[in-house]
């Protein structure tokens, strides 16, 4: 970044106006973040004035207790959900200003999701699953592509099948190709593996790890696992809505 700046300042002249490099965008620019949702009991404060920066490329690991919140921030910040005040600033789009239809776009464009429970479509096969977003999208080359993308988690023989007919490491995968297809800046995972053995996660969590680096995917891991968390870059504790800790490592 630095080299090519001061190369084009070199390389101006007086009838090539200077290019100016913008100051690297955050992918996760978050400050005051606050959701409040409407119970049978009342309302309840689930998100209480958060601030978080990440820097593009950081894997940030997010943990603390159950109902601390966690979801409850990822659902925000991919769009899912919607703060009640503060600045929620995602890969440089302001997401408080945008509509239902702006907030689909913006996830199509910028982000990939991967839950505990897979959320693949039963009555499509893998194929189906991983090219149709990427067509919704616009993507004249989606199923070439999500043929690629299956093949780099290993599923490349798997394509017709249903997700009723794939193990659940099968599904994550499905998910995990899903999720990448489309180069995201930001990969969102809330507990990936929380609904596999030890041996399937561990192998999806390399899997993970291997495409957001090869992809350039900045990553935000929900995780139970404190081993887990610590091979992340940065590991985010929350406690009842709010940020306890924040530090490199776990
Ligand atoms: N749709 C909802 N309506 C009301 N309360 C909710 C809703 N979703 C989550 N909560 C509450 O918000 C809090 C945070 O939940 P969540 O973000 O799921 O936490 P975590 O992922 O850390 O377990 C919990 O107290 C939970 O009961
Ligand atoms: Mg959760």
């Amino acid at each position: 970044m630095r080299d090519s700046a001061s190369a084009s300042s070199l390389s101006s002249s007086a009838t090539q106006p200077e290019t100016v490099t913008p100051p690297a965008s955050l992918p996760i620019n978050v400050k005051g973040l606050k959701l409040s949702l409407k119970g049978p009991a009342g309302t309840v404060d689930i998100l209480k004035n958060i601030d978080l920066a990440i820097n593009a490329g950081e894997r940030v690991s997010l943990i603390g207790p159950s109902g601390s919140g966690k979801t409850s921030l990822l659902m925000v910040i991919a769009g899912l959900e919607q703060a009640h005040d503060g600045k929620i600033e995602i890969c440089g789009h302001n997401l408080r200003q945008l509509n239902e239809d702006g907030l689909a776009l913006f996830r199509r464009h910028h982000v990939g999701i991967v839950f505990q429970d897979f959320h693949l479509v039963p009555s499509m096969s893998a194929l189906e699953n991983v090219a149709l977003p990427m067509e919704f999208a616009g993507r004249t080359d989606a199923f070439e592509r999500a043929r690629e993308e299956l093949a780099a988690v290993g599923l490349g023989h798997r394509l017709d099948h249903y997700p009723g007919q794939l193990s659940g490491g099968e599904q994550q995968r499905v998910a995990l190709a899903r999720a990448l297809a489309t180069d995201p800046e930001l990969l969102l995972a809330d507990e990936p593996t929380g609904n596999l053995d030890g041996h399937t996660g561990e192998t999806i969590i390399e899997l993970l790890f291997d495409l957001a680096r090869k992809k350039g995917s900045t990553l935000l891991l929900i995780t139970h696992d404190e081993g887990l968390a610590a091979r992340c870059d940065r590991s985010i504790t929350m406690r009842d809505g709010v940020i306890v800790s924040d530090g490199e490592g776990a």
